[in-house]
């Protein structure tokens, strides 16, 4: 991403927190190269070497990356989750969504995908896809919460261990029976949990 399409995402994409053991929401900077390296090192058995989140964030024009940064109670905020999206014309394409082990199950990747398809919407995307791992639960159910459905496999995907990709995708213009609009369907989703704080 150039530098002032970066500049030009919202600073804070979300207002979710501020608070001592609050996550804020916020677009990736060069030096947080080295936390989200670590991160996804952490979270994936085929991390991105720094050279791919580097061309993400400078050079790819049509990738956005936003990080969840926790504000701890020493005042340290480490990085704690990461998403990066590619927009291909009218789609939202998830490239890669990881929270540190030690902070899982607290509604950050929640949040991270809220905020990362908000700017989507925002920027006219009117569909979300991924590829997910066959084995990977977590993050199907976590892609099913946001009403992604399977659409599609690809057999022996994966080169580590051959596992299946599948394919999901979700419609962002969706408006359910009450008139709620997709945003409006999973904006309760990503409220934050377990002592994460409200500003
Ligand atoms: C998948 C991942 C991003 C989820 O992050 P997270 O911050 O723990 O997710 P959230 O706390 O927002 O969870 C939201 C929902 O996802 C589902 N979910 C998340 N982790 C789950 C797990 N281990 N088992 C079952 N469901 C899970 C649940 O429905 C959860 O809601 P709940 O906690 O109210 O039950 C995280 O486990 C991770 O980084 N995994 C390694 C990297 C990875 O697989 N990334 C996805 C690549 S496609």
């Amino acid at each position: 991403m150039a530098a002032s399409e970066l500049r030009s995402l919202p600073s804070s994409a979300s207002n979710c927190a501020s608070g001592v053991g609050g996550i804020t929401i916020r677009p990736m900077r060069i030096r947080d190269l080295g936390q989200i390296c670590h991160l996804d090192r952490l979270s994936f058995s085929l991390p991105w070497p720094e050279s791919a989140f580097r061309y993400e964030l400078v050079d790819n024009p049509h990738s956005f990356i936003l990080v969840a940064e926790l504000k701890q109670p020493d005042l340290t905020t480490p990085l704690v989750g990461v998403i990066v999206v590619w927009e291909i014309l009218d789609e939202a394409h998830i490239a890669t969504l990881a929270v540190h082990p030690e902070h899982r199950r607290t509604g950050i990747a929640s949040q991270l995908l809220l905020e990362a398809l908000k700017i989507a919407i925002t920027r006219k995307a009117v569909t979300a896809t991924l590829e997910v791992r066959s084995k990977n639960v977590a993050a199907q159910e976590l892609y099913h919460k946001f009403h992604f459905q399977v659409v599609g496999h690809r057999p022996r995907y994966y080169r580590d261990d051959l596992d299946d990709a599948l394919i999901m995708t979700v419609d962002l213009r969706q408006v359910d029976a009450q008139g709620h609009s997709y945003l409006e369907m999973i904006q309760e989703l990503a409220r934050p949990r377990r002592g994460l704080a409200l500003s």
